[in-house]
């Protein structure tokens, strides 16, 4: 029979704390939120109000329920409170000496058979549970932040953690409705281990001014479909708290680098710029605890039109090569307007091409969403030729032909002779370095990477490449193409995997090193990030998704560009990928597709 848990106390009543309230009162539990003063309390108290009143609001919760919610919880200052609840969640400040003080406080108040847990992201749960004489009933319960929306609970067993312990934990996770897995004491456990060092290079991207703040935040939703931009993630958690988690897991989890928080963390916590909570951290809010971000000093100006930033005016376009992204390309700018002159190796491709692009289109009208008119429009836009010659008056050419550096530069040095003056030339290279291409021209200027995402027709987001001769006008023009093409366009500069893949691989490869540590599974480690971090797929459903090869090219090509010894290809990758185990395209990956 699991424990039957009545009443529980949360210490610490901040971003964690309030939101743990509220999950706990939500499901009939009473119980006791403690703050160190008044002050504090106040403010814990007027944040779960402004949740509850908000979920009143949509019309999540009724109002005689949010009445019996708030009924069930005793705010109360001192930890003398909790000596007769069942459980203690700790949710303060990441330091271990403050874990620790605590934790000594409540083995002296609580009753003997009460639960001490700690809601701590980063540090050791054993050395925590130490402090009390009773570490094998100290465990953590680790919530996402918004506890009450986040699925997932990480629940932490130290060695000495007794077994019905953690049984009777899992079990009132599950009466929550909340998904746990179970781990033992690790920095970061599963879904820190593996977010923390994808948020701090996303820090210093911004600091190294490699790409703005709303670029990096929309690469990363669009091109990935994560719920929110690492820049907003880090004011949601607290750049305090960030700060502190990253600086745990840098000393206990082998001091890797990419766990050194950025410079520019600590900077913003000592001016006060701590996120939402103090109303200002990467982006400003209406006011403290605000969600809503208001313009500020850094928020981009929205010119009157692309022309005034100097952009060139793109009427006709050519778009070289016949594989998957030519293809959607071609398509991309064919329906929205543009005259489009397709360049292939021959007839006989171009009339695959062309064959795709209608099949596409056609997809379209079934789903009612083109007109046969406009396919037909579409369609009679294009110009299919097998000679770069018919290039010589477009305003604008999309090379994406094979992706091998030899090939793409020979192109340019032709487009370089055939198209007219003032052309902007464009690659979609997503791995080659932009100015390699440039440079096989005699006007770098002119060159830019255009880094379209497959499909092409849906995705909605396109990195635009500038290196370090591409024109502002050449940069302008590439970025009002975007727009016109109902695309959002964000700037980058030309390093390895731009924004999204340079983000995004290191992530992958991360979970691949923590299930080769045998440290979990890969359900459970898709679990924690898609129900505890709001990823549309978890690390191994997109590594199979994706290709294992293709996936180990690019963190190869990461790793040399920037010799970091984290990005180094997880062994386990390597030798899927010479086993043949490529993912979905050969029915086996990390999962074996063939059963399914
Ligand atoms: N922020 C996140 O996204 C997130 C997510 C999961 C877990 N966590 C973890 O949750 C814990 C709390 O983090 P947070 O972001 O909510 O911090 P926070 O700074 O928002 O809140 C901490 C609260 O603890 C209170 N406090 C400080 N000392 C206290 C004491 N002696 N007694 C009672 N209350 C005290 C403070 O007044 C404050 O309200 C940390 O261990 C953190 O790592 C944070």
């Amino acid at each position: 029979m699991a424990r039957e848990f009545t009443s529980v106390g949360v210490v610490g009543l901040g971003t964690m704390g309030a939101g743990i309230v509220e999950v706990f009162a939500r499901n009939g539990v009473d119980v006791v939120a403690v703050e160190i003063s008044e002050t504090a309390l106040q403010r814990g108290r007027a944040t779960l109000t402004g949740s509850t009143d908000r979920a009143v609001a949509k019309g999540k919760l009724a109002e005689a329920d949010r009445d019996a919610l708030l009924s069930r919880v005793d705010f109360q200052v001192g930890l003398d409170a909790l000596h007769s609840v069942d459980l203690v969640i700790e949710a303060v400040p990441e330091h271990l000496d403050l874990k620790q003080r605590i934790f000594a406080e409540l083995d002296r108040v609580c009753k003997p058979e009460a639960i001490l847990a700690t809601n701590t992201s980063s540090l050791s749960v054993t050395e925590i549970s130490v402090a009390t004489t009773r570490p094998n009933q100290v465990i953590g319960i680790h919530f996402f932040n918004p506890a009450p929306v986040m699925k997932l609970v990480e629940v932490v067993r130290t060695v000495v953690t007794s077994a019905d312990v953690v049984a009777d934990v899992e079990a009132l996770c599950k009466r929550l409705g909340k998904v746990d897995v179970t781990i033992s004491d690790r920095a970061g456990f599963i879904a820190n281990a593996l977010l923390f060092g994808y948020l701090n290079h996303a820090v210093g991207m911004f600091e190294s001014h490699y790409a703005s703040r709303e670029d990096i935040d929309a690469a990363m939703k669009l091109g990935c479909g994560l719920p929110m931009g690492p820049l907003a993630l880090m004011d949601l958690i607290g750049l305090d708290t960030a700060y502190e988690i990253l600086d745990t897991m840098y000393r206990r989890g082998g001091r890797d680098r990419r766990h050194a928080p950025v410079p520019l963390i600590k900077q913003m916590v000592t001016a006060g710029l701590l996120g939402r909570k103090s109303g200002r951290g990467f982006y400003t809010y209406e006011r403290p605890g605000s969600p809503v971000v208001v313009p500020d000093e850094q928020t981009p100006v929205a010119t009157e039109s692309a022309l005034a930033d100097g952009a060139r005016g793109i009427m006709k376009v050519g778009v070289v090569g016949s594989g998957t992204m030519a293809t959607g390309i071609i398509e991309v700018f064919a329906k929205a307007g543009y005259e489009v002159v397709s360049v292939t190796r021959g007839a006989e491709k171009s009339a695959k091409v062309f064959e795709s692009v209608k099949t596409s289109l056609n997809k379209g009208v079934v789903r009612g969403k083109l007109s046969e008119a406009d396919r037909d429009a579409a369609l009679g836009r294009i110009n299919w030729s097998a000679t770069l010659e018919h290039l010589a008056d477009v305003d604008l050419v999309v090379e994406a032909v094979v992706e091998e550096l030899s090939v793409k530069k020979a192109l340019f040095a032709s487009l370089d002779e055939i198209c007219k003056p003032g052309v902007v030339l464009a690659t979609t290279t997503s791995s080659l370095p932009v100015i390699d291409v440039a440079m096989a021209t005699q006007r770098p200027a002119d060159v830019v990477g255009l880094h379209f995402f497959n499909p092409a027709p849906i995705m909605p987001l396109v990195e635009v490449v500038q290196t370090i001769r591409t024109s502002a006008e050449t940069t302008a023009t590439a970025k009002a193409v975007c727009a016109a093409l109902g695309k959002t366009g964000v700037v980058c500069g030309d390093r390895s995997g731009f924004i999204v893949n340079a983000l995004l691989f290191p992530y992958l490869n991360d979970a691949v090193k923590m299930l080769e540590a045998s440290y979990s599974t890969a359900d459970d480690i898709d679990h924690a990030m898609k129900l505890g971090c709001g990823y549309p797929m978890g690390p191994f459903e997109l590594l199979d998704v994706v290709g294992l090869d293709v996936s180990l090219a690019i963190q190869r090509e990461l790793y040399l560009e920037l010799r970091e010894p984290g990005f180094a290809p997880a062994p386990l990758l390597e030798h899927l990928v010479t086993a043949g185990y490529l993912g979905r395209k050969t029915g086996r990956g990390f999962r074996d597709h063939t059963r399914r």
